[in-house]
């Protein structure tokens, strides 16, 4: 049987933190330790395009996200780890889907709709600020994922609609033309742990309230002082449930250091003592891959080289569809 695909990209805005680690990072690269699939992970740096114009920021969160992946252990031999930009057969994908996605389908989208109406709710023209790139989003991230006959693709909740977007889009062009995409479908983990954030919010950088994930041991240990908590006093009991401290202990700890934070919280744990611990626990799981992240960091050479590999497997998979692709829609040699 063949081995069933999972894809996911990775926008490259931003640097990440222990949100993307909880909740994106660690499960996928534990996913793809399974011999039953075979795993894509890419650097969507063209879809970073869309919501930054700073070619510095782009650059450098490309190396960052790369080096955090490789860090963290991701075995590359294994997983095919590659960045989108790399693959030009995605982009030209990208434009024979243009063909065929409904425009109508394209408005419903989340991301242009929120900004549509942010529009009107300033006075503004509906049209202001956004860039075909916007509008067009999920017809390259469409491309992302049929390009590679992908099965099952993890992402968050505000990610379904345009998996279910690349369904459409796929189901249309094999309906058209000639049976090519496998249909995809949105895989959402609700058992992975949403990590909340400083201020007790989801932990996001929309919210200013992220922890980075490779901060040095001395700001590690300052920022999770800073997590927002109670007043209550040494030996006053805590509600574990209620607390951001214990929130993110849980999704660090084992099942029985879990259970005994949670007596101690309601032995009346001090704030202080809490913390400590907490970053004790981070810092142990973080400690190994930070340094590997700093060593990486500082060989860019040998990051380029492991997205070269990855590109070159990616392009053995790419290019003969996109032949097939082109092929179907009557763009071939003439004969
Ligand atoms: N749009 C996704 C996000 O912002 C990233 C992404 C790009 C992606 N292409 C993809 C995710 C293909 C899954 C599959 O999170």
């Amino acid at each position: 049987m063949a081995k069933q695909r999972v894809l996911t990209g990775i926008t490259t805005t931003g640097t990440p933190h222990l949100g993307n680690y909880v909740g994106a990072i660690r499960p996928a690269i534990a996913a793809s330790r399974d011999d039953d699939i075979d795993s894509f992970f890419f650097l969507a740096d063209y879809h970073a395009l869309i919501k930054c114009h700073d070619p510095a920021q782009v650059r450098q969160s490309s190396k960052e996200i790369a080096a955090t992946w490789l860090a963290l252990g991701l075995d590359t031999d294994k997983a095919l780890f590659y960045r989108q930009s790399d693959v030009p057969e995605i982009t030209e994908l990208t434009w024979v889907l243009c063909c065929n996605a409904a425009k109508g389908l394209m408005n419903r989208a989340h991301a242009y709709k929120a900004a549509v109406q942010a529009n009107e709710d300033a006075g503004e023209d509906p049209d202001h600020g956004v860039t075909m790139g916007l509008f067009s989003y999920p017809v390259l991230m469409a491309a992302d994922i049929l390009m590679f006959n992908a099965a099952k693709i993890p992402v968050g909740r505000d990610q379904i609609q345009h998996v279910e977007m690349a369904r459409d889009i796929a189901q249309r062009f094999n309906h058209n033309f000639a049976d090519v995409f496998t249909l995809p479908e949105a895989v959402v983990d609700d058992n992975v742990a949403v990590l909340q954030g400083l201020d007790g919010r989801k932990m996001s950088k929309s919210y200013n309230n992220t922890i980075p994930l490779f901060l040095g041991e001395k700001q590690l240990r300052k920022a999770i002082n800073k997590i927002k908590t109670n007043l209550l006093e040494p030996g006053e009991p805590k509600d574990a449930d209620d607390s951001t401290v214990f929130q993110v202990w849980s999704a660090f700890a084992t099942e029985s250091e879990i259970q005994r934070m949670r007596s101690e919280f309601a032995n009346g744990i001090a704030w202080g003592e809490a913390k400590k611990q907490l970053f004790e626990l981070v810092n142990g799981e973080l400690a190994e891959a930070r340094e590997r992240y700093h060593q990486l960091l500082a060989d860019p050479g040998y990051i380029e080289s492991v997205l070269q590999q990855g590109a070159e497997r990616a392009r053995a998979c790419s290019a003969p569809l996109m032949q097939q692709v082109r092929e179907a829609v009557g763009i071939s040699a003439v004969r």
